[in-house]
């Protein structure tokens, strides 16, 4: 099979102002400019094949929205190629058009002071969409979403939530190869997200989309990605399945307690105290990294606390550390009311890659 998406060695550099500080300074900024160069992404490649779901992932910078905008056509690498549906999007705009969907969580692509249908309508015409199609694919959103109560509302009346279900919707509408969606749960309540997830991974069965998707949600990940591609300040640091990469902590087990009595308000500060006292807990007879850990020491540490909603969540490598010394040291000092033990989660098996867990 052929790749739908090819990347070869791509990179992009941006030139921005060094700007200085104060009034001084932007005057100074009008006379010599002092530029520099940015490499927001550095030589990254990847064959991505038809109907597949990626996860595009990496931290805040790390290149992710750049790559995206170059596989859509709106931004030329500066080296490097790239082939979507065998076009060079940022040569041939308007024919790459015709093979992708986009939606970018934070803004709408729809015209804002119409109803969402009408908008519909003006995208079929666009994007020449024969009229059974265009049917077919109503009759399939209707199956999946209410649309009696979403068409016909302006967009700029509708929720956060519903106008990224009609982002999406007029994404996937003239069933292009390719839809990318770039932080497509952003601000959602967990019910919205839920139903996006479920949208999306349905389209992706019943059309054979091939879909991109980046996200800071990583529960957007468990839902959707089998493969995951991770990048940090523009280089590819892993590219593979999610079972995969699992499987490399594989010695690692997430212990989640409850701490506090279930029901009672529990503030962010509260939470936030009780990991410190943990940390602390452990700290005296633990290897410990903790939040403001320094970097370098990572490797050799084996234990992080971190808080989920109201639980403690303790993560143990137990090729290093027993876990029920772990849960000892924890119980001398605190009331435990509730506790299970589970696998590394996604979230944080990307948060040890984003620290640096595999190189
Ligand atoms: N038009 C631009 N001009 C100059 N620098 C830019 C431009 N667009 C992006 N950058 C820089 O390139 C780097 C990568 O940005 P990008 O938006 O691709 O990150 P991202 O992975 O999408 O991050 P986030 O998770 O925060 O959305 C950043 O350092 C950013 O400041
Ligand atoms: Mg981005």
């Amino acid at each position: 099979m052929e790749a739908i998406i090819q990347l070869q060695d791509v990179s992009k550099e941006f030139k921005v102002l060094n700007r200085r500080e104060g009034l001084k300074g932007s005057l100074q900024d009008l006379f010599s400019r002092d530029y520099k160069i940015i490499k927001a992404v550095n030589n990254i490649s990847m064959d991505i094949m038809p109907g597949e779901i990626v996860g595009y992932l990496g931290p805040n910078g790390a290149g992710k929205s750049t790559t995206i905008k170059m596989m859509t056509g709106v931004l030329k690498p500066s080296s490097g190629t790239i082939l979507c549906n065998n076009v060079v999007p940022y040569e041939k705009r308007s024919e790459n058009a015709q093979n992708i969907g986009v939606v970018f969580g934070q803004r709408s692509q729809l015209w804002w002071a119409l109803p969402a249908i009408e908008s519909f309508k003006i995208l079929k015409d666009i994007y020449q969409v024969e009229d059974k199609a265009y049917q077919d694919m109503m009759d399939l959103y209707a199956s999946m979403v209410d649309m009696e109560s979403l068409m016909h509302k302006p967009v700029r009346q509708m929720s956060l939530g519903q106008r990224t279900l009609c982002d999406i919707l007029a994404a996937f509408l003239h069933n292009p190869g390719v839809v990318f969606l770039d932080e497509p749960t952003i601000g959602l309540d967990v019910a919205m997200k839920a139903k996006i997830r479920e949208l999306v991974q349905t389209l992706n069965k019943e059309k054979n989309t091939t879909v991109i998707l980046t996200t800071h949600d990583m529960g957007d990940v468990d839902a959707l990605c089998e493969r995951i591609v991770i990048i940090d300040k523009g280089t590819m640091l892993y590219d593979n399945d999610i079972q995969h990469l699992t499987e490399l902590f594989g010695a690692y087990r997430t212990l989640s307690l409850s701490l506090v009595k279930s029901g009672k308000d529990v503030t962010e500060e509260k939470m936030n105290a009780l990991v410190n006292s943990v940390e602390q807990t452990l700290c005296h007879r633990f290897d410990i990294q903790s939040g403001q850990a320094e970097s370098g020491k990572q490797e050799e540490m084996t234990i992080s606390v971190t808080k989920n909603e109201d639980q403690i969540e303790v993560l143990v490598d137990e090729s290093k550390t027993n876990i029920i010394d772990v849960l000892n040291a924890i119980q001398k000092e605190h009331r435990i009311y509730d506790m299970h033990l589970q696998e590394i989660s996604t979230e944080s098996v990307i948060k040890k890659i984003y620290e640096g867990g595999l190189v």
